[in-house]
């Protein structure tokens, strides 16, 4: 999601500086000093030596115009826009170009703001398979032809309808990929989808409300953001800034303060759904925060919300796997001075598919991150009745402590991080990587100032964190680097130049290992930074691969204007890279303008006065070759 930076959260007033904070601003400036060349030793050795790259394509410019670019030998295709039927039989309205649909039409439709998106091959094809997109929020301005006033019940409907996930057919064939319709697998999960909480905090006390007084059921799923492929099949996917959803009224609580709830949502759905009145219900946003596992091979599951692996504004979460067979969930939370969290299963993983590992998640141990000036980080357990979690500081239970795991984390002493977005696993390395995308808040007056792992000032570019873990993925301490600071050389301000080999971006989000052991990248500059100031000569957002043995950069794909590129899944075999665009044309304000809908951009379907559309694209290199390599 990009972001209107004076929107974002900054909920964290706690003072748990762990041993990075200095006060003596000469110590600080030591320890940042330090942290630099820090940064200089994590380059890898062969950085310069190798004159070869892994990389087989040709580097692109950056993109300024209202279009997709990438090398010469790759096609793009675009599939499943926001608005076209995902392909439930007897039920597939056409979209209309007016924003005309209705919220039951929308029902049945993809939602808006692609976001993650995995690719489940059917019957292990490359050719054959489901994709499940995340629709991460909406653009009022698009999504009605009146745009956001005057707020109404079927408008409401019409949003909620919008977000989601959505489970889609697709085939490859002589016209390409093709998206398969109706199919039996064709499915929409929406805000107001039935799901069951499960895991220590299903049917706490903090999880009741009027409607459902067992804590053990919940409408919907909002604001989903990343996702991924857990081993046994099944689809994990993130609430990021569900806060914005709720009002919390004049008078918030400290917990509803701490979780960055305002008097008034972002949304304002509350004056027609009265569940997301958090002064009225104030049990209902501890419901949302959650990882959410969908089985996408049958339509009829219902979704599940898996407390075991805490509550946060959860970006996603990613499945590692220790030798003896064990789960290590590890996900982050997008938002300013917030947490990285590894979750250990206590049981194996079974054969057996989604069926055989439906309580996996269920059982084990949360973790929360600290990472230390010396390159060096810990695992600090969220186990209560252990440390300071207990009934002293206000956590009655183990339930208590994973849906306040942020006051949990504060306590414990964890770092606070740079708005943490996606992590990937290097299975054949074990680094597991993760982008911190950006912190214009850091050391400003009154904020934590910058650390080891965070260690610039007004991180308007963001870096990439990588960590290695002592022993097996379950191990409790870790030895960490960064991989690259992202920013432009060219820049004046010292924290804005980075240190990329390569290509210049800025704000790095999306991150997948992918064929051949090349890390990609996908950026999300906001729109209204975008080609000014600083990231003037960054371009539009972009897709870009980095060479892990050499550590050289390289733009592979830039996106049509105000776009941000994310959700990253490719073909078993490595011959199709899937993407999605999110919010082509997105407007500065965050809000367009109904009344000129296509005023940055009409991608991609370039009929004037209509509206661009969030879609998926897919990526082949014309020779059927492994994409990137
Ligand atoms: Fe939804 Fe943090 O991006
Ligand atoms: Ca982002
Ligand atoms: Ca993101």
């Amino acid at each position: 999601m990009a972001k209107d930076f004076s929107q974002m959260e900054d909920s964290n007033p706690s003072a748990n500086p762990s041993i990075h904070q200095v006060s003596d601003p000469a110590k600080r400036q030591t320890l940042q000093l330090a942290a630099w060349l820090g940064l200089l030793a994590s380059v890898p050795a062969t950085a310069l030596a190798k004159s070869t790259s892994k990389i087989g394509f040709k580097g692109m410019p950056i993109g300024v115009g209202d279009f997709i670019e990438l090398p010469a030998d790759y096609v793009a295709q675009v599939l499943a826009p926001w608005g076209d039927p995902v392909g439930i039989a007897g039920q597939m309205p056409a979209y209309r170009p007016d924003a005309t649909n209705s919220a039951a039409d929308q029902a049945v439709q993809l939602g808006m703001h692609h976001d993650g998106l995995v690719f489940f091959p059917l019957n292990g094809s490359a050719q054959h398979g489901l994709l499940v997109i995340n629709h991460e929020y909406i653009d009022e301005g698009l999504l009605f032809p009146d745009g956001f006033e005057p707020m109404t019940a079927e408008k409401v409907l019409k949003a909620q309808n919008a977000h989601g996930i959505s489970v889609i057919e697709v085939q490859w064939g002589a016209k390409g990929w093709q998206h398969v319709r109706p199919s039996k697998w064709a499915r929409r999960i929406t805000a107001n989808t039935p799901m069951r909480l499960s895991g220590p905090a299903a049917g706490h006390p903090l999880m009741r409300t009027t409607a459902d007084g067992q804590g053990t059921q919940v409408l919907g799923t909002v604001n989903n953001c990343a996702s991924s492929m857990t081993p046994w099949g099944t689809y994990l996917s993130g609430e990021e800034n569900w806060a914005n959803y709720f009002a919390a009224g004049d008078k918030p609580s400290a917990h509803h303060k701490r979780w960055g709830l305002k008097a008034k949502s972002y949304s304002q759905w509350e004056a027609h759904d009265a569940r997301f009145n958090a002064a009225l219900h104030p049990n209902e946003p501890n419901r949302f925060g959650w990882i959410v596992e969908v089985d996408p091979m049958d339509p009829t599951s219902t979704p599940i919300k898996r407390t075991a692996l805490g509550r946060a504004a959860h970006e996603g979460a990613w499945v590692a796997q220790t030798k003896d067979g064990r789960a290590v969930v590890y996900s982050g939370e997008d938002a300013r001075f917030e947490y990285i969290y590894k979750f250990i299963s206590r049981d194996k993983i079974q054969a057996g598919g989604a069926a055989a590992n439906r309580e996996l998640l269920d059982h084990g141990t949360l973790y929360v991150a600290r990472f230390d000036a010396n390159g060096t980080g810990q695992w600090l357990p969220l186990i209560w009745g252990e440390g300071p979690l207990t009934a002293a500081n206000g956590f009655a239970d183990l339930g208590e402590v994973l849906v306040k795991a942020r006051q949990a984390s504060d306590v414990l002493g964890a770092t606070k991080m740079d708005r943490p977005e996606w992590l990937t696993i290097d299975t054949t390395t074990g680094w597991v990587y993760c982008t911190l995308t950006n912190n214009s808040q850091r050391g400003e007056p009154g904020k934590p100032g910058v650390d080891a792992a965070n260690p610039r000032a007004n991180n308007t570019m963001g870096q990439i964190i990588r960590w290695k873990e002592n022993g097996d993925f379950d191990g409790l301490s870790f030895n960490w680097n960064h991989l690259l600071l992202a920013g432009d050389p060219a820049n004046a301000r010292a924290e804005a130049q980075g240190n990329i080999q390569g290509d210049v971006f800025g704000c790095p989000d999306g991150v997948t290992i992918g064929p051949g052991g090349l890390l990609w990248i996908q950026t999300d500059v906001h729109s209204s930074q975008m080609r000014q100031g600083e990231f003037a000569r960054i371009g539009n957002n972009q897709l870009l691969a980095c060479d892990l043995d050499t550590g050289e950069v390289r733009r592979f794909f830039t996106g049509p204007t105000n776009c941000e590129i994310t959700g990253l899944s490719f073909t078993p075999d490595g011959t199709t890279m899937f993407l999605n665009i999110q919010h082509p044309g997105e407007s500065p304000s965050d809000r367009s303008d109904p009344k000129e809908p296509s005023k940055f951009s009409n991608w991609p379907d370039y009929v004037d006065e209509t509206r661009p559309r969030s879609a998926t694209v897919a990526v082949r290199k014309k020779n059927g070759g492994v994409i990137g390599l």
